[in-house]
C-alpha cells in the first residue's frame, strides 16, 4: 500500500465536492457574494437559497415563512426538560441536547429522502431559535414570550428573547449577522455533520454534532470570547500594551485569523460598519476603539486581521445580549448551512473514511502477563 499523503489538519485538502458555497474570489453561497445578499436580501431569503438552491419569488417566501412560522413551538416534554437542566448549563449546550431531543418528537427523524429532509431543516430552523429564548428565559426565572407567526427569524428571536420588539434597526443588524454566519463550505461543524450522515446515520444527529464541533473556541465560541478580550485590555489606553504582551505569551486573540482568508475575511469587513453604528446608543464607542488599536498591532505584529466573530461579539454586546448567547445565534443561523450540507451529502453519498498516519510502536507479540515486568 502506498504512503498516503498528510496534511496536519486537513489543511489545503479538499475533502469532498459542493454546490453550496465557495470561499473562491470572496465568500458566496450558491453563487451569489455575500456582500450583494447582506445588502439586497433578508436572512430568511438566504435561508430558503442555502435550503432549496435558488432565491424565492415572493409567493415562495410566503409559502417558506408561513411553514416555518407554523413550526415555532417545542413539544411540551422539551420545554419542561429545558427548565429543568442544572443551573449551570450553558446555552449551546441546551442548545445541542434540545436539538438531539427535538429528533425523537419528529415524525420524519428516520427518512433520509430529500423531501424529509428539507422538511427537518426548515422544522429546526424554526425551532433553534425557540429552544435558545425559552432555555434563556428559564434559566433567568422569566416566563416564556410565545413565538409570533408574523416576525421575521431575527425580529422573532430578538422578540421572544426580550418580550418587546426590537427596532427596525436592530433587526437588521442581527438580520445582517445571520445572513454572513449561515454557510461557509467545508468548516469543522459542516463536515462534522457531513460525516456524521455519511454513515447514513440522520439529520438530528448531523446537527447535534455540529453544534458540539462549534462550542469551541477555535470555531463558533469564538464570538464569545471577544467582549472578555476587550473588557482584558481595560480600554484604548492600553490595548496596544495588552496585545504586545498577550502575544509575546504567545496567546490566541480571538476573533482573529482563518485557517482559509489569510489577507482578511470580507464579512469581518461587513459587520463591522453595523457594530460601529450600534455602538453609540450603548455606550460602547470605547469598545470600537479598543478593537481598532488591537486591529493595527495584529496586522502589525502577526500580519493577521479579523475574522467575522470579532465584529459579531461587538455587536451583540451593543445590542445587549448576554455573552453566552453568541454562539447560539451562530447556530441558529448555521442550521441552515449545516442542512443544505446534510442533503447535499446524503442525495450522493459516500462514506467519509479517511486514512491515518501510524505513528505507533512497530509490529510486536503479546508477551504472557506474568512476562511484561
Ligand atoms: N492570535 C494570535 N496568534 C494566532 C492566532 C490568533 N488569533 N491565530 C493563529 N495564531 C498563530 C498560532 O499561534 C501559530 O503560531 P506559531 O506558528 O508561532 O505556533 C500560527 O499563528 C498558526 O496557527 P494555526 O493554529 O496553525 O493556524 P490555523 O490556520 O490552523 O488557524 C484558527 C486558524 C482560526 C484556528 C486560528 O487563527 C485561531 O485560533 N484564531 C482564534 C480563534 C478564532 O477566532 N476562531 C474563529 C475562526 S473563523 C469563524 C468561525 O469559525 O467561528
Amino acid at each position: 500500500m502506498s504512503t498516503p499523503t498528510y496534511s496536519p489538519g486537513l489543511e489545503g485538502v479538499v475533502a469532498g465536492e459542493t454546490a453550496i458555497c465557495t470561499v473562491e474570489g470572496g465568500l458566496s453561497y450558491r453563487g451569489y457574494g455575500v456582500g450583494d445578499l447582506s445588502e439586497h436580501c433578508s436572512f430568511d431569503e438566504v435561508a430558503y437559497l442555502l435550503l432549496h438552491g435558488e432565491l424565492p419569488t415572493a409567493a415562495q417566501l410566503q409559502q417558506f415563512h408561513t411553514r416555518v412560522a407554523a413550526a415555532r413551538r417545542l413539544p411540551p416534554p422539551l420545554k419542561h426538560l429545558l427548565g429543568e437542566l442544572p443551573k449551570w448549563t450553558t446555552p449551546l449546550d441546551a442548545l445541542r441536547t434540545a436539538v438531539s431531543t427535538l429528533g425523537h418528537f419528529d415524525q420524519d427523524a428516520a427518512d433520509n429522502s430529500h423531501d424529509a429532509n428539507l422538511r427537518k431543516a426548515e422544522r429546526l430552523l424554526a425551532q433553534i431559535p425557540v429552544v435558545i429564548a425559552d432555555h434563556y428565559r428559564a434559566s433567568k426565572g422569566l416566563p416564556e414570550v410565545p413565538a409570533r407567526q408574523d416576525l421575521s427569524h431575527a425580529a422573532n428571536f430578538l422578540y421572544m428573547l426580550r418580550g418587546t420588539e426590537a427596532t427596525a434597526t436592530e433587526v437588521k443588524a442581527m438580520d445582517v449577522s445571520l445572513i454572513l454566519y449561515a454557510e461557509h463550505e467545508f468548516n469543522a461543524s459542516t463536515f462534522a455533520a457531513r460525516v456524521i450522515v455519511s454513515t447514513l446515520s440522520d439529520l438530528h444527529s448531523g446537527i447535534t454534532g455540529a453544534i458540539g464541533a462549534l462550542k469551541g473556541p477555535l470555531h463558533g465560541g469564538a464570538n464569545e470570547k471577544v467582549m472578555d478580550i476587550l473588557f482584558a485590555t481595560g480600554g484604548p489606553e492600553n490595548a496596544e500594551a495588552w496585545t504586545r504582551a498577550a502575544l509575546a505569551r504567545k496567546e490566541r486573540i480571538m476573533g482573529f485569523g482563518h485557517r482559509v482568508y489569510k489577507a482578511g475575511d470580507v464579512r469581518a469587513g461587513i459587520l463591522k460598519t453595523y457594530a460601529r453604528a450600534a455602538a453609540p446608543a450603548a455606550g460602547a464607542e470605547k469598545w470600537e476603539e479598543t478593537a481598532d488599536i488591537m486591529e493595527r498591532v495584529m496586522a502589525a505584529e502577526k500580519n493577521m486581521y479579523p475574522n467575522l466573530d470579532w465584529p459579531a461579539g461587538r455587536l451583540y454586546h451593543a445590542m445587549k445580549l448576554e455573552i453566552p448567547l453568541y454562539t447560539p445565534i451562530f447556530a441558529m443561523s448555521r442550521i441552515t448551512g449545516w442542512a443544505a450540507h446534510v442533503i447535499e451529502q446524503l442525495d450522493n453519498n459516500r462514506l467519509i473514511r479517511p486514512r491515518a498516519l501510524y505513528k505507533g510502536p512497530a509490529a510486536r507479540a503479546v508477551k504472557a502477563i506474568s512476562d511484561r515486568g
